[in-house]
């Protein structure tokens, strides 16, 4: 399959959002940017366009998918019974990176959140993938457009890399400026519940949703056999292949570790870098956390590059959009964590 690129930057932006619309209108499956990770889009009501997206990205069956919307009317035609409370988030986060979990309608595909009686739902900031949704005139089931288990594409580069071929367009916009995926939250739990760290922090939720309850799957490895709440937790994410750990400690005590390391490579604070005498990738300045946010896939995605033999990530605060980036990495380093 030839992979067509719709350029809404230097290229027409209003034919192009069209023609993704219409793609998407016939069930094919097109890459569109948002704010938070490039997602890989396909009409919400529709399990054959769906089940090309599980393909393209070979995602496990059972790991559900979040509908975007662009509008609250959409929002009733995709949800269920919807809490008082969920209007109140909305009005607080929506457009933006916050994901919540809702009972979900009828009209959704099976296939968005097989075997679960919810749906996730967003509203996102970036004005290009809203344009696509009114177009369309479709809610759009988008996981990140990445092959499964792989670092999540913040640039349309990255898009391609993995996707080129196996997806019908993807829409060639700006560099994500978050650069995690949402936040999520469940609504339908007895208290509202953290599934995923984004950049809508666990101190922002905490101003609109005071009980709310973080998810142990959050920092920890899912214990054997047990059910998780949100199922993406389970799997081992974003990870390169080269032997990932994640080090917990200060930049003196960090330096003086991964300096002992034969053929190791350091992806670090820029705080750290004239310490080291390792190769280094920095993902920014440990007192910038949305540098951090911004910049951990790309850094990611370049280590295996570097041919080394094991890389060790130096771990942010568990504070702020920080917590995101440490759940990225924890997975990434597939729960593998060094304290110093
Ligand atoms: O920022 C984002 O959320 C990006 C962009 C493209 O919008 N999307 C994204 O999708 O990150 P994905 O598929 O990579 O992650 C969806 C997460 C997974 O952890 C999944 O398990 C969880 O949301 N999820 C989806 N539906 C759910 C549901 N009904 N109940 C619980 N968790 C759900
Ligand atoms: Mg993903």
């Amino acid at each position: 399959m030839t992979t067509e690129r719709l350029d809404i930057l230097s290229g027409d932006y209003q034919n192009s959002i069209k023609r993704a619309a219409d793609i998407l209108k016939s069930d094919g499956i097109v890459a569109v940017p948002t704010e938070t990770v490039y997602g890989l889009a396909a009409s919400a009501f529709s399990d054959a366009a769906i089940l090309k997206v599980f393909e393209a990205k070979g995602r496990p069956q059972d790991n559900p998918l979040i509908v975007h919307i662009s509008d609250m009317d959409m929002l009733k035609g995709v949800a269920d019974d919807i809490p008082d409370i969920a209007f109140v988030c909305a009005k607080k986060f929506w457009p933006g990176p916050f994901t919540m979990v809702l009972k979900k309608s009828g009209a959704v595909a099976d296939s968005v959140s097989p075997g679960l009686e919810t749906v996730a739902v967003r509203m996102p900031l970036e004005k290009s993938i809203r344009d696509i949704i009114d177009c369309a005139g479709l809610p759009l089931a988008a996981p990140s457009a990445n092959i499964s288990g792989c670092p999540s594409p913040t640039t349309y580069t990255h898009v391609l890399n993995d996707l080129d071929g196996k997806i019908d367009a993807v829409v060639l916009g700006n560099d994500c400026k978050i650069g995690v995926e949402s936040t999520v939250v469940s609504l339908c739990t007895d208290k509202p519940r953290l599934l995923r760290p984004g950049a809508v922090t666990l101190e922002q939720l905490k101003a609109v949703l005071p009980d709310i309850e973080v998810d142990k799957a959050i920092l920890s490895e899912p214990e054997n056999g047990k059910k998780v709440a949100s199922p993406g937790m389970k799997y081992k994410h974003y990870a390169p292949k080269t032997d990932t750990f994640l080090v917990e400690g200060n930049s003196e005590k960090y330096a003086e570790f991964v300096n002992g390391r034969e053929n190791a490579v350091a992806v670090c604070f820029a705080e750290d870098k004239p310490f080291l005498k390792v190769k280094t990738l920095v993902y920014g300045s440990a007192n910038d956390q949305s540098a951090l946010a911004k910049n951990v896939f790309s850094a990611l995605r370049q280590v295996d590059q570097l041919k080394a033999t094991a890389v060790y990530i130096h771990a942010p605060e568990k504070t702020g959009v920080g917590l995101a980036v440490y759940n990225r990495l924890i997975r990434a380093a597939a729960f593998k964590v060094i304290s110093l």
